[in-house]
């Protein structure tokens, strides 16, 4: 009898537990797989679930997080062989009881689910990700923009750079040197911006080597994208005004 009501209440535990299984990497690199279990009334997000874990079970779990409402784009890794984000995953969305956490592909692991974004911010920055001008910069007033001018933009100014479309690209994956579908994406916006001139610039870059053409529009970044910025379709526009840019070059040049 003590066994069968043990049992039964084994039976109601694994009902109302998750099973965090996290990809933990210690300061010598080393990695291995933890188990915890997180009572499933006491958290909603996947991100509540580490919470729960570091401040019940193990104060040594490794994650960052910052807003906690998808806008800091720190809490990025892979739950259940996707990309996503911590705090806006909803654990009974993922229909199972099992989770597997691990950190972000293509980025190097600096501890535990905390990857180095450092790259990505690299790659970002070759893109030109500023309004770029043609004068002295000296105005008397404002550059005005109509609410049509920012959205032609808008959508690709969404991005909170959580670096998940580097994780999904499996281009990323096999070449290091690919600017990658964040910084197209930053490279679109910015040359839609009515107020910036510095499309040229930008577009030279992207029309290289490790630019848009290393791009297969496999279409994992814009399916992993938390803020539907569609880098996909970014890298296609992108394309079509390199080709642009490439053609008035020759006519210029008088090839
Ligand atoms: S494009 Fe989307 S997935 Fe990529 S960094 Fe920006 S918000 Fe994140
Ligand atoms: S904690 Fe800021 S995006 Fe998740």
């Amino acid at each position: 009898m003590e066994t069968r009501s043990k049992s039964l209440l084994g039976d109601k535990m694994e009902k109302e537990a998750y099973e965090f299984s996290i990809l933990r990497t210690d300061a010598g690199g080393k990695q291995q797989y933890a188990s915890y279990r997180v009572p499933k009334d006491r958290i909603s997000t996947v991100l509540e679930g580490l919470q729960y874990i570091e401040r019940n079970i193990d104060r040594s779990l490794t994650v960052r997080y910052s807003c906690r409402m998808e806008i800091c784009g720190s809490c990025g890794m892979e739950i259940n062989g996707k990309p996503r984000m911590a705090c806006s995953t909803i654990v009974s969305k993922l229909h199972t009881d099992r989770l597997k956490i691990e950190p972000l592909k293509h980025y190097r692991v600096v501890r535990d689910l905390v990857v180095d974004m450092e790259p990505f911010f690299e790659k970002y920055k070759e893109g030109l990700p500023f309004i770029i001008r043609d004068d002295d910069g000296v105005y008397d007033s404002e550059l005005k923009q109509t609410p049509e001018e920012f959205k032609e933009y808008e959508k690709y100014s969404m991005c909170i750079k959580c670096g998940l479309c580097l994780a999904a690209c499996p281009i990323v994956g096999t070449d290091a040197d690919y600017i990658g579908p964040a910084a197209l994406a930053g490279v679109l916006r910015y040359n839609l911006d009515s107020r910036d001139r510095g499309k040229k610039y930008r577009l030279d870059i992207i029309n290289g080597e490790e630019g848009t053409s290393r791009c297969h529009f496999i279409g994992e970044c814009t399916e992993a994208c938390p803020k539907d910025v569609d880098p996909s379709f970014a890298i296609q526009l992108l394309r079509v005004q390199g080709l642009k840019h490439e053609i008035s070059r020759i006519f210029r040049r008088g090839d």
